[in-house]
């Protein structure tokens, strides 16, 4: 039977990150670049990168493990898994299929992944939270992961100073006690400037055929391009979500934005006009870690202080990259859910 609006609770956020740290002195080695110019224009000092063997799928399933433990959730009570990957390590199986299989679940879950880039989180939610108030499932597991770092031209040194890698993991439930956690949620897309930022696969004709042109698999991205639209589109775009959601943006007491580039999210702040404090930013650390960034920047607040739970705390979480794709959600953060 399908319930109509049954409401969403999140129960469990996780993230993962890999040891690794490449700094941006560390960089000046293979092209020439500075702290300085780096740190000035983006607001980052060092990223962590996967290295040997390690992916996108191991560090997403620590992400994984650390999110159900919060929630209370046991894996073989999950109804659907979703990965929002847009730089997985495999094309297929899917990275939801990968966690399924590593979580040791017993049941045939579906599993799949999305590909919406940096706002890859805020899609997944979307996509959960229709499953949820229809009552087509109950629990569902979304993990936001990539290894960035084995698609960048390291001759590139405008794109690959930017990207870092890591996972983050939310676990989303239908809510008991008939408040819902997702105040208000919206995704958009804009494919008309893709070509803003893109990855091809790697590939050939059939050699009876004519050849088709060589491509490489590395990110591509027109960064001033990106930036401009962005910061254009984005502060309006928010104060629409926290409109939608009924409230004043001196209401949230949080933004956990996606960490892309320290001059967006300040663009935001400026127009929210919020003190430091109420924006949590941890690009300085990270760089960007694409669809990871909004979830590894919420539960690593909770664990350093700098964001607290509770039922009456809520922030706005947002995300935009490659698609064009963005999107926004005003959620309450509940004690206990990292
Ligand atoms: O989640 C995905 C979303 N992506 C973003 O949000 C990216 C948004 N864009 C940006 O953050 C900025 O565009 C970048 C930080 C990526 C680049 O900054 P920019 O000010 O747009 O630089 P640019 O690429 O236009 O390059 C300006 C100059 C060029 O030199 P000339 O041609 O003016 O002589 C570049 O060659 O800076 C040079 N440059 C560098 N210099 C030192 C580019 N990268 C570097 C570097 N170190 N790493």
């Amino acid at each position: 039977m399908i319930n109509n609006c049954v409401p969403v609770r999140i129960a469990g956020v996780g993230y993962s990150l890999p040891e690794t740290v490449v700094t941006n002195d560390d960089l000046t080695k293979i092209y020439d670049t500075s702290d300085e110019w780096i740190y000035s224009r983006t607001g980052i000092k060092e990223r962590r990168l996967v290295s040997g063997e390690e992916d996108a799928i191991d560090l997403g399933f620590d992400a994984a493990k650390k999110a159900l433990a919060k929630s209370g959730i046991d894996p073989n009570e999950l109804d659907l898994i979703i990965a929002a990957s847009s730089a997985p390590p495999q094309l297929y199986p899917a990275i939801a299929c990968h966690i399924q299989s590593r979580l040791g679940i017993e049941t045939d879950i579906p599993a799949f992944d999305l590909t919406a880039a940096c706002s890859g989180l805020i899609y997944g939610m979307q996509v959960a939270k229709g499953f949820i108030n229809s009552g087509i499932y109950k629990n569902i597991l979304i993990v936001a992961t990539d290894n960035n770092s084995r698609y960048m031209d390291w001759s590139d040194r405008s794109t690959s100073i930017l990207f870092g890698d890591g996972a983050g993991a939310m676990v989303l439930t239908a809510s008991e006690d008939g408040l819902d956690d997702i105040l208000s949620i919206d995704i958009k897309a804009k494919g008309s400037i893709g070509e803003f930022i893109y990855k091809d696969n790697v590939g050939q004709n059939c050699p009876l055929v004519e050849p088709c042109k060589e491509r490489d698999g590395f990110v591509h991205m027109n960064g001033k391009e990106v930036y401009k639209f962005v910061v254009k589109i984005l502060p309006p775009y928010i104060e629409e979500i926290i409109e939608k959601a009924g409230l004043k943006a001196e209401d949230v007491d949080y933004l956990i934005p996606h960490q892309a580039n320290l001059r967006i999210i300040q663009a935001v702040q400026e127009r929210l006009e919020y003190s430091d404090e109420k924006v949590i930013t941890n690009i300085k650390y990270y760089g960007n870690t694409s669809a990871a960034s909004v979830p590894i920047a919420l539960a690593e607040g909770v664990e350093k202080g700098t964001v607290k739970l509770g039922k009456d705390k809520t922030a706005i979480l947002c995300g935009f990259g490659a698609g064009m794709t963005w999107g926004a959600a005003i959620v309450r953060l509940r004690d206990g859910i990292c």
